[in-house]
């Protein structure tokens, strides 16, 4: 393994608290896990996936680093076979965001404030957006990024007890709106875009209107945030 993760798993690492002992969900090869920890940013990880073969894959990784006193690898679906409170950071990284929101509805020892839940879904960012929303959950800290033409999601949240009311567009946007960053620029006008060819899809299958009127509301609210984060500053 080179020293360098890619583009996105560096986002993903950016967002690790440093001194805080990590939990990499699916974590497939360990490359992140042995990053935190090769560089001093974690003492300790566990490395977690469901599936047998990237489990080997990432003990390979683990040992090829020198870190197996370090960072345990786990076989576990989801955090399912972690101790409770045995990591201050909880990543997901890699999947989808239906499943990363399936994960966390079935920990609860993340809803702790001391907790760390660090989020880079692959698509469906809006599910995991809406399940932190409506289980008390704050966004702390989001940011986009492009690596060859696809753009990735990173967020960070953290527990308060309290639901974060929302409009129709938060889940679809998150934190993302009024940052002077070109990237999380691009990433939202492309969720828009998106957004979009599905209204129109359903608009002309004429199949579920509900569903239809659903999108129209998120794309309103959308495009009328999006008016602001684009107007000009003014003295
Ligand atoms: C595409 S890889 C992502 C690897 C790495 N996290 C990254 O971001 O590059 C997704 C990994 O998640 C694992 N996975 C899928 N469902 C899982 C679950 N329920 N619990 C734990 N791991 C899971 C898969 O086996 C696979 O290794």
């Amino acid at each position: 393994m080179s020293n360098q993760l890619d583009v996105r798993l560096q986002l993903v690492a950016s967002f690790v608290r440093p001194g805080s002992v990590v939990a990499d969900i699916g974590t497939d090869h360990a490359y992140l896990p042995v990053q935190l920890v090769r560089s001093g940013v974690c003492p300790g990880a566990y490395a977690c996936d469901l599936r047998e073969g990237p489990l080997q894959n990432a003990k390979q990784t683990v040992a090829a680093a020198g870190l197996s006193a370090k960072i345990k690898t786990v076989l576990s679906d989801g955090l399912d076979a972690l101790d409770a409170n045995c990591a201050d950071d909880v990543i997901f990284a890699g999947m989808g965001g239906i499943l990363i929101a399936e994960l966390l509805s079935r920990a609860a020892w993340l809803k702790n404030s001391d907790v760390r839940v660090i989020a880079q879904p692959m698509s469906h960012a809006e599910d995991v957006r809406l399940w932190l929303f409506q289980n008390g959950f704050t966004i702390d800290k989001e940011a986009a990024i492009f690596d060859r033409h696809h753009g990735y999601v990173v967020l960070a949240a953290h527990y308060t007890g309290k639901e974060t009311a929302y409009t129709p567009a938060m889940p679809y946007s998150g934190t993302l709106f009024g940052k002077d960053d070109p990237a999380a620029k691009r990433l939202l006008s492309l969720q828009l875009q998106r957004l979009k060819k599905r209204r129109d899809a359903l608009q002309n299958a004429q199949s579920d209107p509900a569903e239809t009127a659903r999108l129209c509301a998120v794309i309103t609210d959308f495009e009328r945030r999006m008016q602001y984060d684009n107007a000009p500053d003014t003295v």
